[in-house]
């Protein structure tokens, strides 16, 4: 047992009157699940097993919910990270405002790839999708503090402060030392590429944002270059919307009918 799981006992029971509180600001219990983890991620510098489990267990949940929402968000670490977290945009309002050289430049200038870690233990480095501030794109994330309009120059003076110590961003917690990947290893399916079992049996291996276009290049292409038309709905959506209005409709000719 490594000497964090070791201590993880005495940690839960110091953040026991902390976890308290933020529970009893909500009507039901497990709404104080993202806060919970939060906290806990804050003093370990990801989101241990052994976090989860606790939250689970405070908030009368499964373990399976717990994970599933950490899994979710890239906000959560479910493997030990470096002091500083780089989360990159590589969405499309930053794609096309250049996040393509903007990655490049930080894999070169940080000698690692996607979900790596530097041998130092210092950086860890994502890219990831729209960070919500598009009208301020390229933009990115450090430990979850917001950098706007990236440029290589910017870049440098960012990785010479954070290696200084001197940005105004406090490095994260590290109780446990990151390996060189934090990515966690998915089912077959999805390690194989295939995002669903949809995609599943796919004839072209270039088809935009499915096998083989794993950053979304390829489709960032066909919408710039080639005649794309989007319709307002998807079948799917439109489908359920018109059950709905169905519905909707049938119930106010009831009520009108009475
Ligand atoms: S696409 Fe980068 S912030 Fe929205």
């Amino acid at each position: 047992m490594s000497e964090r799981e070791q201590s993880f006992p005495a940690l839960r029971e110091r953040l026991r009157p902390q976890c308290e509180r933020l529970i009893a600001q909500y009507e039901r219990k497990r709404s104080a699940l993202l806060p919970i983890v939060h906290l806990f991620q804050e003093h370990e510098g990801f989101v241990s097993p052994q976090a989860m489990e606790a939250a689970s267990e405070m908030l009368d949940c499964t373990l399976a919910e717990v994970e599933g929402t950490v899994s979710f968000y890239t906000l959560f670490y479910r493997r030990p990270v470096g002091k500083y977290v780089l989360q990159v945009c590589r969405g499309l309002a930053c794609a096309i405002n250049g996040a393509e050289e903007i990655l490049a430049y930080f894999r070169g200038k940080l000698g690692i790839g996607n979900l790596e870690t530097t041998p130092d233990g210092l950086f860890s480095y994502e890219e990831v999708e729209c960070l919500a501030s598009c009208d301020r794109a390229t933009c990115m994330q450090v430990n979850l503090e917001f950098v706007y309009s990236l440029t290589p120059q910017k870049i440098d003076e960012l990785l010479d402060a954070l290696r200084a110590g001197t940005y105004a961003v406090a490095p994260m917690a590290q109780t446990d030392a990151p390996s060189r990947t934090w990515q966690i290893a998915q089912d077959k399916q999805v390690s194989r590429g295939e995002k669903s079992p949809g995609a599943v049996g796919v004839s072209s291996p270039n088809n935009a944002g499915g096998l083989g276009d794993a950053a979304g290049v390829i489709m960032l292409d066909n919408i710039v270059n080639r005649d794309v038309t989007f319709f307002r709905e998807t079948k799917e959506r439109a489908v359920v919307d018109s059950r709905a209005l169905v519905e909707t409709l049938a119930k106010e000719a009831d009520v009108a009918g009475h």
